[in-house]
């Protein structure tokens, strides 16, 4: 095994932990108000309370301390800090943030901050529809010069978008995500203003001369063909050029691959890419410190004729078997694999689609790798106030054993965190969906916080640098 040192850590969202939605001058944001629509998320679940992290925070830090976590990440709310998402700014949530980070430092606990994990100002999304307009730029910009002003120093390890490619597609394509649209073109357009946002942040941070580390983190879903049949072989490689390489190489390579560009034009939908789009790209994929992954799963894609599957939404109450195929008539559909195990909520779990996912990322953009978000959702069953959750520390066994093979084979692999800390909501899937290695108890209003058995398993991880996965 490697004896190169991972930063160990592990991850949650403003939204998905906070809570005190309208405390303390925080302004709506988009998912406050989505989850109020019916029908928008499993059984009306939102994140008005969430696990109260606001208030709590000292608490979970203190458990993190306990476990030896070396690293928390945790997302910044553009609208607590700067309510109308321009203007005036909200100082109750700097010192919130403020005071977060200094309780993480004191306990030897590395910040690692994302500026955007999908709560948007909504008072942006109602002046020019959010992620559509250009405008977002300039005044996402400002948003992260203010946590750069404030945070900067303290904070060594930055990640500006949380899975761009979730949010749009979600978003715009599948309307599971607001603001809920169905429209390819938009999508394109949403994604790559998100390329801008992310180019002209990586410029401000390097021309500030912000000590630390700066990237994005993509949503990264392998794809293997599932036959050595051309058609099917061909199937995989128009994924990859219109899913894995569009989102990756936006940011990483600063341009957009050229199979994909041609067929967005056919179709009339590219959006427009100015030679100023490409040189700000350009620059961010030159500069951009490390490139973040968030990965779950792996996917299995066959040819799709023009008449074939469509995107199809997806399982979010956790009865297994609804896995449906779905995907984008003429390109690929995305099919069931049977060689590998699926969970409650249909996602494939493979830990070698990890590995090989790394070494591809590696082989492509040749940049320090940090994993941001791994880990397995499931049902937890609470029994005399213990949780055993084998099947969790399994997952994250299988997947830490691949991280460290990856290092041996020439990846630069800088850091592992987990989703999540403690439980948290999950956006669509309500408070049963279960990531942490702290369980809250959602039904107490107390919220009492209790340590599964994968606490003992990642405090061990922590100590061994990983060896204990072996
Ligand atoms: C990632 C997100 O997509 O996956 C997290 O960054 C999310 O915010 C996690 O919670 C797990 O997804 P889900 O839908 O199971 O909660």
């Amino acid at each position: 095994m490697s004896d190169k040192k991972i930063l160990w850590g592990s991850a949650s969202a403003a939204y998905q932990v906070e809570g005190a939605f309208d405390q303390d001058g925080k302004g709506p944001s988009i998912w406050d108000r989505w989850v109020k629509l019916p029908g928008k998320t499993f059984e009306g679940t939102n994140g008005d309370i969430a696990t109260d992290h606001y208030h709590r925070f000292k608490e979970d830090v203190a458990l993190m301390k306990e476990m030896g976590l070396e690293a928390y990440r945790f997302s910044i709310s553009w609208p607590r800090l700067i309510p109308n998402g321009v203007g005036d700014v909200n100082q109750a949530g700097i010192d919130f943030y403020s005071q977060l980070i200094d309780t993480l430092i004191e306990n030897k606990i590395e910040p690692v901050v994302t500026l955007y994990h999908w709560d948007l100002p909504a008072a942006l999304q109602d002046k020019y529809k959010g992620w559509l307009s250009r405008d977002i730029v300039a005044d996402f910009t400002q948003y992260a010069d203010l946590c750069f002003k404030h945070f900067g120093g303290r904070v060594k390890y930055w990640i500006i978008l949380n899975e761009p490619n979730i949010f749009t597609s979600l978003g715009y394509i599948l309307a599971m995500h607001p603001p809920g649209h169905v429209d390819q073109k938009e999508y394109l357009q949403a994604y790559h203003n998100t390329a801008l946002v992310h180019a002209s942040v990586v410029k401000s941070f390097k021309e500030k001369n912000i000590p630390g580390m700066i990237g994005s983190s993509i949503a990264y879903t392998p794809g293997y063909a599932v036959s050595e049949e051309h058609w099917d072989k061909e199937a995989q490689y128009k994924y990859y050029q219109t899913v894995n390489w569009w989102h990756c190489d936006s940011y990483y390579k600063g341009s957009y691959p050229q199979w994909a560009m041609d067929h967005f034009k056919q179709l009339g939908i590219l959006p427009e890419i100015t030679s100023e789009d490409l040189e700000l790209m350009a620059y961010a994929a030159k500069h951009a410190d490390f490139i973040g992954i968030n990965y779950y799963q792996s996917t299995t894609l066959a040819y799709n004729p023009i008449d074939g599957a469509t995107m199809e939404k997806f399982n979010t109450d956790g009865v297994k078997g609804q896995f449906k195929e779905s995907g984008i008539p003429g390109l690929y559909k995305n099919v069931y694999n049977p060689h590998i195990r699926y969970t409650d909520w249909d996602w494939a779990i493979d830990p070698d689609g990890l590995l090989y996912s790394l070494k591809e990322l590696n082989d492509r953009y040749h940049k320090p790798l940090f994993i941001s978000e791994n880990g397995l959702g499931a049902f937890d069953v609470l029994e005399n106030s213990e949780i055993h959750d084998c099947y969790r520390i399994d997952y994250l066994k299988e997947h830490i054993v691949r991280c460290k093979q990856s290092i041996l084979e020439g990846v630069d692999l800088i850091a592992y965190c987990t989703w999540s800390f403690t439980d948290l909501l999950s956006w669509l899937n309500g408070f049963q969906k279960r990531y942490g290695f702290v369980y809250i108890d959602f039904l107490d209003p107390g919220l009492p916080r209790i340590k599964k058995d994968s606490f003992a398993f990642y405090q061990e991880v922590i100590r061994t640098n990983g060896d204990n996965c072996e």
